[in-house]
């Protein structure tokens, strides 16, 4: 066994029962509160951006979800608190088989290299002073794989993985010489460089042209495939949830609204704001470039104090007043594993009840 593959298998290669746990999840967040306290004035309190509030949400080895929802509604921040960026306020996030919740430095670093990385805008992600070869063989110095040869082994293969060839024309170029596409390879080359089991996505294709969002989207789809990856895709475009995305999640103001299997959301939409979303989304295809990304009729609340009762209620055509805007809508269970938070399904069984 190289070196490389031994350090792998330290991390990654612990038989499939163990890292999934008894009941097959890889990853369970449990009432996820992220809270970002405001800068106080004098002596007030200047109170709390309430980012995410109150997020379940469960995901299993292989298995591919999509979050959802406009920007401002909390998905970054939970996407940051899944890889310990940010610190949860409240809840549990269980990983592998381990809360995640307090780790610190050695754990820290363990958790990162078992979930891969892919933010939106990739040149920011690249440092502009490396060349590829420079930063992709990083995290496995970081990492400690001390030998070079064997470094640039997996840096040829992982270039390779990501359509990179040949990989010569690449190894030495800088960010700058490469398109968007190309340097969100680069990004995504790098996420899956330490063979994460978890990869997480957030608005990887926004940034990049339409003639290459359909790669990239395939690209990722087909890198699951082949590694058997769990995936978040994050996205406040429900379009491109179809290029891979089983389950997907809506999110509104810091919390999930409605769940469901994709073609079920997608056919049997029941929020009224996933019914607004639908509607407003465009096509990643670029022969649909024109039609363009509307967002849902009205402002998203304020997430210092926002709105009492169900927090689409501002925007809701359907509205039941002393109801929806007293009370949070508990979890309603339509079956198919779809569930919503909407008082127009009151007379379904409930999975669960919020505080208010
Ligand atoms: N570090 C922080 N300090 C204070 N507020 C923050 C911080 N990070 C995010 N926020 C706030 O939390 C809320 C949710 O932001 P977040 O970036 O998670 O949304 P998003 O859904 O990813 O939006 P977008 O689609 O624009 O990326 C916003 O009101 C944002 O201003
Ligand atoms: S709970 Fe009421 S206000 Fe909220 S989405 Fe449903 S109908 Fe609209
Ligand atoms: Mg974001």
């Amino acid at each position: 066994m190289t070196e490389y593959t031994e350090k792998l298998t330290e991390v990654n290669a612990v038989p499939s029962e163990t890292i999934d746990g008894d009941d097959g999840f890889i990853l369970e967040i449990d009432g996820l509160k992220v809270y970002f306290e405001l800068r106080k004035r004098g002596f007030q309190h200047a109170g709390f951006v309430q980012a995410v509030d109150g997020v379940d949400l469960k995901l299993r080895r292989g298995e591919t979800i999509a979050i959802v929802g406009e920007s401002g509604c909390g998905k970054t921040s939970l996407m940051k608190t899944i890889l310990r960026i940010n610190t949860p306020t409240g809840g549990t996030i269980t990983f592998d088989g381990e809360v995640i919740n307090n780790l610190k430095s050695q754990g820290l670093k363990n958790l990162r290299r078992k979930i891969g990385f892919v933010q939106q805008d990739p040149y920011g992600a690249l440092a502009p002073f490396m060349d590829v070869q420079t930063i992709l063989e990083e995290p496995l110095k970081i990492n400690g794989v001390k030998d070079r040869k064997e470094r640039v082994k997996r840096v040829r293969q992982v270039l390779e993985e990501v359509r990179m060839t040949p990989v010569d024309d690449f190894l030495r170029k800088f960010p700058h010489q490469l398109s968007g596409g190309q340097q969100q390879r680069v990004v995504i080359a790098r996420a899956m460089i330490l063979n994460p089991i978890l990869l997480v996505a957030d608005e990887p294709v926004s940034m990049l042209d339409a003639s290459v969002r359909v790669e990239i989207l395939k690209l990722l789809r087909a890198l699951q495939e082949e590694h058997n990856l769990a995936v978040i895709y994050i996205t406040h475009d429900l379009a491109t949830v179809r290029y891979f995305s089983e389950y997907i999640y809506v999110m509104y103001a810091g919390q999930v609204i409605e769940k469901a299997p994709e073609s079920q959301l997608i056919n049997e939409t029941a929020h009224p704001y996933s019914h607004a979303l639908l509607a407003a989304t465009s096509d990643p295809d670029p022969k649909n470039v024109d039609e363009f990304q509307k967002v849902p009729a009205g402002e998203p609340p304020s997430l210092v104090s926002p709105p009492a009762g169900c927090r689409f209620h501002p925007r809701c055509e359907l509205i039941e007043k002393g109801l929806c805007d007293v009370k949070r809508p508990p979890e309603f269970d339509l079956g198919n594993r779809h569930t919503v938070s909407c008082w127009l399904f009151k007379d379904r069984p409930i999975v669960r009840e919020f505080e208010n």
